[in-house]
């Protein structure tokens, strides 16, 4: 059941994992322990955010950065994605869930550019929530891969410099066709962006929860929305009393 004010519930919420090596820590656990416990999270975000009437959300799992950790860590990493994949597709599948991955797909290794591909495929047509899956993402690597590509249209000359707008970037984007988002939510108590869609971020309501990744729970994720429900969006226009006091 959807506790919210279906008129106040953002379309688009991405969401920055952050604090599972720290919550294993705290537990005197290993970090693979808290990744772990991060994944039963990723299953409850999904589930409430569909229930809650998101119609998008976008969960940052591996940045292009994350390959400098530790080998065996992103090994672990890589297996609990594989292994989501692998349990949950049939699952997700059945649930209406439209699986979209963002990010490189350029020199993934091994059987997980096949199970990413996989995922795209056997939900593309679905009409739930879309789960945008950021593997292999950076944001700065992501728009260097889009100018390479409309500089090689122009260079090409199909295509004028003058063409390329805003939207034009936007939809050269891995994101393309995924409207931006409108909340961004990072755990863990750690405020920055950390590389995670720059662009598509311009607008978006930022919002720092204290909890690590693996304790966000149903709970702590409607209580977020509950306070994206107050917040108010002004796209670099006035509020509107401000605009009724300039116009009058
Ligand atoms: C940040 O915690 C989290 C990650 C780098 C990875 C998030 C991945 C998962 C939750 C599992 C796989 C994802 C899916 C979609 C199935 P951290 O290790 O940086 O924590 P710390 O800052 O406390 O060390």
């Amino acid at each position: 059941m959807n506790p919210l004010s279906p008129s106040t519930v953002p379309a688009h919420v991405a969401i920055i994992m952050d604090g599972n090596g720290r919550w294993a820590n705290a537990r005197g656990l290993p970090r693979a322990m808290g990744h772990r416990k991060g994944v039963e999270a990723v299953r409850e975000a999904v589930k409430t955010a569909s229930e809650c009437g998101v119609s998008y959300l976008t969960l940052f799992a591996f940045s292009s950065e994350n390959w400098s950790r530790p080998e065996s860590e992103v090994s672990d990493l890589m297996g609990l994605l594989k292994t989501f994949i692998r349990r949950d597709l049939a699952v997700l599948h059945k649930q209406n869930v439209r699986i979209r991955i963002i990010g490189d797909r350029q020199n993934l290794s091994g059987d997980i550019l096949p199970l990413l591909l996989e995922a795209e495929e056997t939900t593309r047509n679905n009409t739930g929530i879309t789960l945008v899956i950021a593997f292999n993402y950076g944001s700065r690597d992501e728009m260097a891969r889009a100018m390479r590509l409309l500089a090689a249209e122009v260079a090409a000359g199909r295509l004028d410099p003058s063409a390329i707008t805003p939207e034009r970037i936007g939809a050269s984007l891995d994101t393309a066709g995924i409207p931006d988002p409108d909340l961004v939510i990072r755990t863990s108590g750690e405020e920055r962006l950390s590389n995670f869609l720059l662009w598509q971020a311009a607008y978006a309501e930022l919002m720092f929860v204290p909890e690590f990744w693996p304790d966000f729970s149903r709970e702590t994720f409607i209580a977020a929305l509950s306070r994206y429900a107050m917040r108010e969006r002004r796209f670099g226009g006035l509020q509107p009393a401000a605009t009724l006091a300039v116009g009058s």
